[in-house]
């Protein structure tokens, strides 16, 4: 079942803006066809929507296969990667892996930031425990990651004597210090493919070996974005991901700077993680794109939801939930009613959930803040697939009608260049 768009809380907005809706579904349609047909910035980079169109399971069942391995023999997978290289896998986890349970290896990240405290406490913590670590850097040469597996290989090495064995490196084919360094090691590899982008790297081993480790179905996950895929060869102007990639564009033309992704479920904060990179990174450059931000609903409504309805008006807010309004236990009646909530019994908590979203979607409105939704009909390993795609499908196409090079990502440069030479790294 698709995943739907609910556009009824961003329509009067589009209208006082005055905005040309043939010329702006005829802008996202062209831009649509530029990333079917190869015509986009760097159409080199478009490796993510090939490999989904193309499927190659085979590598699917070698990533299925080690996954079990690790997960018979692991207490721990250490992922190290930071960015496109960690927040796919993490994001899918969070909202598949079921909270409280413990089936299978726990997952760890680290290489993900550079707290000193958190990588100290973290190979404490792995003592006595039976550690496989995946290390993935497309490009090999990341400096967090790459200091996090200096440290992973010394904690391997003085404790197992297959430790070369229990590293699965996944980097470029070719090229790279991770690369030279795991042919030399003999570690097992798999390979982030040079023209897909570490942000849409989710679909190829970078995310679906952690992902199969967490017992999630990867199959299922990746058909769900492979369907969405194929589903896209042919969308018209009225579907989802245009009438999104359109709408944004008309709010970031008229000045609007923020879009605030609010998930109405734990479970998609990760998606939200992944999903604010995904967009920071493709549109934010020549002074242009929506500054994309992740929060919480109701627990941010109580923190910052005092912004969101108050403050600057320049925000737009694309709500994501699940359809589970039955979901949840039930609010019992109680004799005496003393805390009042009897009015509630026998009401789940999916649906008061879901009146929270329907109240907050038309505050928020009132507020002024345009609101789209959308709705995955059930979080499942397929639907969480469809939505992958479906970010990346937009996202391709909101930076081409931007008129800016989705894929790259040159201002990340600038911060390492001072950091290098802080750090006196050699030429
Ligand atoms: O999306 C991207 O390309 C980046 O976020 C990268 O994934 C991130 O910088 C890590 O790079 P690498 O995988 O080369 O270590």
């Amino acid at each position: 079942m698709a995943i739907s768009l609910d556009r009824s809380h961003v329509t009067d907005a589009l209208h006082t803006l005055d905005t040309d809706r043939t010329a702006l579904d005829d802008l996202a349609l062209d831009a649509h066809r530029r990333v079917l047909e190869g015509e986009t910035e760097s159409p080199d980079m478009l490796g993510w929507r090939e490999l989904l169109l193309s499927p190659d399971d085979a590598l699917l069942e070698s990533v299925i296969e080690v996954a079990s391995e690790i997960r018979e023999r692991a207490d721990v997978l250490l992922c190290i990667g930071i960015g496109g290289s960690y927040l796919g896998a993490e994001a899918v986890m969070d909202a598949l892996v079921p909270p409280f349970s413990s089936d299978g290896p726990e997952i760890l990240f680290a290489g993900h930031h550079l707290g000193p405290d958190y990588h100290t406490r973290l190979f404490d913590y792995l003592e006595g425990k039976s550690v496989y670590v995946n290390v993935i850097s497309k490009s090999g040469t990341t400096l967090e990651p790459a200091l996090a597996f200096r440290m992973a290989r010394r904690f391997l090495e003085e404790r197992f004597d297959d430790a070369d064995r229990r590293v699965i490196a996944t980097t470029d084919a070719a090229k790279g210090t991770l690369h030279d360094f795991a042919i030399e090691q003999g570690y097992r590899r798999y390979i982030v493919p040079d023209d897909v982008g570490g942000r849409f790297s989710v679909v190829t081993p970078v995310g679906l070996l952690p992902i199969a480790v967490a017992g999630i179905d990867v199959r299922s996950m990746f058909y769900g974005a492979v369907s969405e895929a194929r589903d896209f060869t042919d969308a018209d102007a009225s579907s989802a991901v245009l009438q999104y990639a359109a709408d944004r564009y008309a709010f970031h033309e008229a000045g609007y700077a923020t879009e605030v992704m609010a998930v109405m479920d734990p479970r998609l904060r990760g998606i939200g993680a992944w999903w604010q990179q995904l967009f920071g990174e493709s549109e934010g450059k020549e002074g242009k794109g929506l500054f994309p931000v992740v929060l919480q609903y109701t627990t941010d409504l109580h923190s910052v939801g005092q912004y969101v309805q108050q403050g600057q008006r320049t925000m737009v807010e694309s709500f994501l939930r699940i359809d589970d309004a039955d979901a949840g236990p039930s609010v019992s009646e109680i004799d005496g009613n003393a805390d009042g909530l009897n009015y509630l019994a026998g009401k789940p908590y999916g649906f008061i959930n879901e009146k929270a979203y329907q109240g907050t979607a038309e505050a928020h409105l009132e507020g002024d803040v345009p609101n789209w939704t959308l709705t995955l009909p059930r979080l499942d390993a397929e639907h969480v697939g469809r939505l992958l795609s479906f970010y990346m499908h937009a996202v391709a196409v909101s930076g081409t009608m931007l008129d800016v090079n989705p894929f790259n990502q040159p201002g990340v440069e600038t911060y390492k260049q001072k950091m290098f030479s802080l750090l006196g790294k050699p030429e």
